[in-house]
């Protein structure tokens, strides 16, 4: 070995640890300036010897512009979720369904935090991260190695122990507040859209096609379950004991425990102390800590039966209401909102809340300036749950809060439909916050996938009148959109050429982009299949409507009043000119058939042909139906290799027919 190829790996072996004492002990041992030097340094030998490249060096933390696609990657284990518990009486009943379960034999509980950000799965092999991957489905995850490899505190390359050669650690990937409200600072600034919470901040973080945001965004991880065949302990409190002399940050607030008083008490002084904590907590989990327990007590369809979240209660404040606005959103649903005194609530100040709709106000029977209780549970958008009745004295109280009657952007009169809560402006083709809601929908990724025009340059553009619809896009030009020099014109560019490419968007986005009211993604699938094309549809009678699987009376009617709109019908024929897809490609005809007409499919377990989605497309071109759960009226059962032990025993015990990948696919081929 050279000087500098021995310098490259002292220098990798020693950042290594100095990244562990200040990410993962928070105990630093050298200044930030000595860091950066030697990080420095070795950046530079790195360059200079480009064949000693190495993805977990700690020079690959700061990550890279490049854009990363993400692969999928089927699981070793599902990724399974745990049941919920709301209050200690569901808690003492799970403890009591394990006594059970182990036949009277003594058992310890390991109590912990939950964690509220992404699950994340690990693989290590020989010491070194070889890949990580998200939940996905529980199946199948996206591989996010190239982004999780800048998060500073999991390690890329094991601290000197008895690790096994291959093993998985999972865990949860979090942004903590302080990374967060940074974080939303920074947008505000630059006027993009807000995460509402550190969960979202984290997912959308995550997903990041360039690892240099990641690096930037700062998370951390805590890990909570380490799998394997030769892990170093029988408990699962002392693998992950273990797992933390490796270098993983494991929570010190894990406890051990073995009577249901103590798991209560663990759960009364989390319920507060978490307020404290660096990062959002939702829960406590309870796991029994003995894997040969776990084995003997093992799953139902979704969960398994030797753990359970405990789910802490919606934190709750009190503050004053000031004034009601009212919001029109893409639908002309008004919503009102309570403008409040700023109030902290689980981490985050608080000035605004949702009030539902005009019968939740009057029920309250509230007026300004009531103390009102305003609650943030894992939702994103806080919410009024009543009056702080013990404030209302007979003092005088401020004005009653009025619903109001005209639209608050356009003036029109409000109209509400039968059996809805909610008021409607009917000015859908003038008033601005529903062209502009119209419009940001149209655009969205699931729809025409024209991402870079955001909220911020729709509102500007339909402010300098350039766009009044969607159709007005297709007219832009690289500078009307702002796009002197620089940044600005290359992000123009890239915004027209992106509006361009949509044309190619298949026909069944382009009608889910419309926007027709109750047309979701799925119905949008089903009426391109039934109808084929555009025309077609616009010709279909209500009766014709109500002949397809799943069209029920509101969507059929929805969709007659949509076409009946002249101003839709000009739309579309300009949409038309410029070329969008407006009927169903060849090659979805083409793989069409009613061979599955009628029945009803479940989809288990793990394929090695297609994915899962893939399958259920499939199922859907010929004319059958995925369903969730397997019952009486499952036609059979699609079933992949691991298919659940439940799932098995259910389809066995109600005569459902199971049917491998291999006979399903021929089934689609036989004539
Ligand atoms: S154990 C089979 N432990 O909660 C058990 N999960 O609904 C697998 N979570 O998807 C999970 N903190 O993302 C476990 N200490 C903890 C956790 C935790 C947060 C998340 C995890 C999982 C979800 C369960």
């Amino acid at each position: 070995m050279t000087n500098e190829q021995q310098r490259i790996e002292d220098l990798r072996q020693q950042l290594h640890l100095y990244n562990h004492q200040y990410y993962v002990l928070n105990q630093p041992t050298v200044s930030d300036q000595e860091f950066d030097a030697l990080l420095r340094e070795l950046q530079e030998l790195e360059e200079r010897h480009p064949e000693l490249y190495d993805p977990n060096s700690p020079t690959q933390r700061v990550g890279s512009d490049l854009s990363s696609d993400f692969q999928s990657f089927r699981h070793t284990r599902p990724m399974l979720s745990l049941a919920n518990t709301y209050n200690k009486e569901e808690v003492r009943e799970f403890y009591n369904r394990v006594r059970e379960g182990l036949q009277g034999e003594d058992f310890e509980i390991c109590c912990e935090l939950k964690f509220d950000g992404l699950s994340i799965s690990l693989h290590y092999e020989e010491g070194r991260l070889l890949r990580a991957v998200t939940r996905g489905d529980g199946i199948q995850g996206d591989e996010v190695t190239a982004n999780v490899r800048t998060i500073r505190s999991i390690p890329l390359q094991l601290a000197p122990g008895s690790w096994p050669r291959n093993f998985e650690i999972r865990g949860e990937i979090l942004m903590p507040w302080t990374s967060f409200e940074a974080l939303n600072r920074e947008r505000e600034a630059s006027e993009e859209p807000l995460f509402a919470n550190p969960r979202n901040a984290a997912s959308g973080t995550l997903k990041s096609k360039q690892t240099s945001v990641v690096a930037r965004r700062k998370l951390d991880a805590y890990l909570y379950s380490l799998l394997g065949d030769e892990l170093p302990a029988e408990g699962h409190f002392e693998n992950l004991q273990q797992a933390r002399t490796w270098g993983f940050k494991i929570s010190d607030a894990m406890r051990k425990v073995r009577s249901l008083e103590e798991v209560y008490d663990f759960i009364d002084y989390w319920d507060t102390a978490r307020r404290d904590l660096p990062v959002a907590t939702d829960g406590i989990v309870l796991k029994v800590n003995s894997l040969r327990q776990q084995r003997a007590l093992g799953m139902t369809a979704k969960s398994p039966r030797w753990a359970i979240a405990y789910k802490f209660q919606a934190e709750q404040q009190s503050t004053i209401l000031r004034e009601v606005t009212f919001q029109v959103g893409r639908t002309g649903a008004v919503t009102p909102v309570a403008n409040m005194d700023p109030v902290q609530l689980s981490g985050t100040v608080v000035r605004r809340a949702t009030l539902n709709n005009a019968d939740f106000i009057e029920r309250l029977d509230l007026h300004l300036g009531d103390r009102v209780l305003v609650e943030k549970g894992g939702e994103i958008i806080p919410k009024i749950v009543g009056i702080d009745e013990s404030s209302l004295s007979s003092a005088e109280r401020g004005p009653r809060v009025e619903f109001i009657h005209r639209c608050p952007e356009c003036g029109a009169e409000l109209v509400r439909f039968e059996g809805e809560a909610a008021w409607y402006c009917p000015n859908d083709t003038h008033c601005p916050p529903q062209i502009k809601g119209r419009i940001e929908h149209f655009v969205s990724r699931r729809a025409m996938n024209i991402e870079t025009l955001g909220p911020e340059t729709i509102d500007e553009l339909y402010s300098r009148r350039l766009i009044r619809d969607i159709a007005d896009l297709y007219d832009l030009q690289v500078d009307q959109l702002n796009g002197q020099r620089g940044e600005r014109q290359r992000s123009a560019q890239k915004t027209i050429q992106a509006i361009a490419d949509s044309r190619a968007v298949p026909f069944e986005r382009v009608l889910f982009a419309l926007g027709i009211r109750f047309v979701g993604e799925t119905m949008a699938k089903t009426l391109a299949r039934a109808f084929r094309s555009i025309d077609e549809l616009s010709r279909a009678t209500l009766d014709d409507l109500l002949q397809v699987a799943g069209i029920g009376t509101v969507i059929a009617e929805s969709v007659i009043r949509w076409f009946q709109d002249a101003d839709n019908f000009m739309l579309i024929e300009r949409l038309r000119s410029h070329g969008l897809q407006f009927q169903l490609s060849e090659e979805v005809l083409s793989a069409q058939s009613d061979r599955l007409a009628g029945q009803s499919v479940v989809i288990s377990g793990v394929f090695t042909h297609h994915s899962r989605d893939e399958y259920k497309a499939l199922i859907e071109q010929h004319g059958g139906k995925n369903v969730g759960s397997i019952s009486k009226k499952t036609s059979f059962v699609l079933a992949g290799d691991n298919m659940g032990p439940a799932k098995l025993e259910k389809a066995q015990k109600l005569g459902v027919r199971i049917v491998s990948e291999d006979e399903f696919l021929a089934m689609l081929k036989s004539e």
